[in-house]
This record gives structure tokens, C-alpha cells and sequence, in this order.
């Protein structure tokens, strides 16, 4: 796994998420790369611990609360990097027999629809209007494989996911439509299972005893790089333990932006 090649000396970004797991080696990349970063994550402790490591800044944020956005922007911003990665599960990755939603409660469906949706969408909002205004800028996001196939254990983490996959590939859309040109990318990164504390212990052996490879963080961080190089507006990147990553393939259906 060698690391892309990217050069973001003088860049500002933001990393949600980047206390832990994905988001914390992903801004361990981009410092390195040159980027000056901004840990946004709701847990201070974790994200003041990545921020120490890299010369970083804490800022301390619910990514589902647009207030927050809106200050982080004034006191941090403006950012012409963004990864928006902050992200739960419901913890429901237990095939019981039953069906999972089911189960689900409407505080946890709100929490999951906060963080992973609007979380994105609001980031979207406060870090794009700066890049249109310039003209340039990079957004990343999250998503997952579960963005792109079905995830039986968790639908409603499946649902978060299909969303802001389809979220980036309109917005890419969007950018490529906007009357003046701009050098604004979006794209997502889409992993498979990674090591990180999204996962409880029994869903990692679960995965496991189902023959599933778990990758390093470090692996997803390497794609980020790579898509940040190649600037593919509205990839999706898929990253698979012990695979290249590749940009997902749809089979076209029908332009719904074209008359004919
Ligand atoms: N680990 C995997 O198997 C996997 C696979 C595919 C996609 N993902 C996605 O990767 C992203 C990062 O997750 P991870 O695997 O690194 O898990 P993680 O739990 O290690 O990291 C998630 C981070 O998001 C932060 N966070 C949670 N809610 C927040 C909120 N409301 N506001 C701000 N920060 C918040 C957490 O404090 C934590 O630091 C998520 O979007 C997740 O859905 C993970």
C-alpha cells in the first residue's frame, strides 16, 4: 500500500471525525501531505489527542447541529479541504432472526439520520460556500459499502449511506453544471469493515467468523489521498481490505437532466 503523492502545503482542512479511527489517520496523512488541519469531533478528548500529534486545532462540534457549523466556519474557517466523516452505526450489526428495524427506536434513528445525513449535508453547505466564492476547493465524504450494496444487520445504516452517496454524485452533478466553471470536487470514499470503535468488539467477531477481512484505518486514509490527487468529481471510491481501491461503476439508467 504505498501512499499517493499529493502535495496540500498552505491548505486548510477540516476533518469531522477525526478523533478516532478513519478521520484520525486520514488527518495524520493529510499533516503529513502538508495540509494544516482542523479536528472537528464531538468527543474534545480524542480530537485534542490527534490535533497534539499533528500540530493541529481542536474544535469541538455535533456535526448534526447547524449552529455549530455555522461557528466553526467564523472561529476556524474557511476551509478549502474538507472530509466529512464523522459517523455512527445504530449497533444493531447482531443477526438474531429478527428483523432489525424492528427494534429500532426513534432516538437512535434520529441520532444515525443527525450524524450521518445531516451531518454531511450541513458541512456541505458551510464549507461550499466558501470554495464556490473562490472558486476552488475539495470535499470528501464518508460513505461506506454499505452506501452501495445492501447491509442486512443495519438498513438504516445502509439507508444513511445510499443517502449521501447519492447526495455526492448530485452535487458533483451540480458543480459540473454551475454557469461559471469552478475547481470544486466532491467524492466519496466508500469502505468496507475497518478497525475502528464504530465497530463493537462482538460485531468484529461476527464479522470475522463470516470470513470478512477487517483493514487498518490507514488503508481508507490512503484513498482519501488518492482521491484528493485525482480529483474525480462524484467518484465513489470503494476500499476493500487486501484489494486496490477502485472507483464504483453504475450502469446508466436514464439522464434525468437530458430531454431527449
Ligand atoms: N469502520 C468501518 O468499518 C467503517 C466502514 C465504512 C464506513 N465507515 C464510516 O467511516 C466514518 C468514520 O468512522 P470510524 O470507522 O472511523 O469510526 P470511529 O467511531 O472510530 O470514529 C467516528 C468519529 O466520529 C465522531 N463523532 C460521532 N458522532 C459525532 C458527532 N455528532 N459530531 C462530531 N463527531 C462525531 C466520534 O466521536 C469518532 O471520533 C463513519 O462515517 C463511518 O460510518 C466506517
Amino acid at each position: 500500500m504505498s501512499t499517493p503523492t499529493v502535495d496540500l502545503t498552505g491548505r486548510r482542512a477540516l476533518i469531522t471525525g477525526g478523533g478516532s479511527g478513519i478521520g484520525a489517520a486520514t488527518a495524520r496523512m493529510l499533516a503529513a501531505a502538508g495540509a494544516t488541519c482542523v479536528i472537528a469531533d464531538i468527543d474534545a478528548a480524542s480530537a485534542a489527542s490527534v490535533a497534539g500529534e499533528i500540530d493541529g486545532t481542536v474544535a469541538m462540534m455535533d456535526v448534526g447541529d447547524p449552529a455549530a457549523w455555522r461557528a466553526l466556519v467564523e472561529h476556524h474557517g474557511p476551509f478549502d479541504l474538507a472530509v466529512l466523516n464523522a459517523g455512527v452505526a445504530t449497533n444493531q450489526l447482531k443477526p438474531d432472526g429478527a428483523l432489525p428495524v424492528l427494534e429500532l427506536d426513534d432516538e437512535r434513528y434520529r441520532r444515525i439520520m443527525s450524524v450521518n445525513v445531516d451531518g454531511v449535508v450541513y458541512g456541505a453547505r458551510e464549507v461550499l460556500r466558501h470554495m464556490v466564492a473562490t472558486g476552488t476547493g475539495d470535499v470528501l465524504v464518508t460513505a461506506s459499502v454499505a452506501g452501495l450494496a445492501p447491509i442486512a444487520p443495519d438498513p438504516i445504516y445502509g439507508l444513511t449511506k445510499h443517502a449521501v452517496v447519492g447526495f455526492v454524485r448530485s452535487m458533483a452533478a451540480a458543480i459540473d453544471q454551475h454557469p461559471e466553471p469552478i475547481d470544486v470536487h466532491i467524492s466519496a470514499v466508500c469502505p468496507g469493515f475497518a478497525d475502528t470503535n464504530i465497530l463493537a468488539d462482538d460485531a468484529k467477531d461476527m464479522i470475522r467468523t463470516l470470513g470478512l477481512p477487517i483493514m487498518q484505518p490507514e488503508q481508507v486514509a490512503n484513498t482519501m489521498l488518492r482521491a484528493l490527487a485525482e480529483r474525480r468529481n462524484g467518484a465513489q471510491w470503494v476500499v476493500w481490505a487486501g484489494r486496490d481501491d477502485e472507483a464504483y461503476e453504475w450502469t446508466p439508467v436514464i439522464d434525468l437532466m437530458d430531454p431527449a
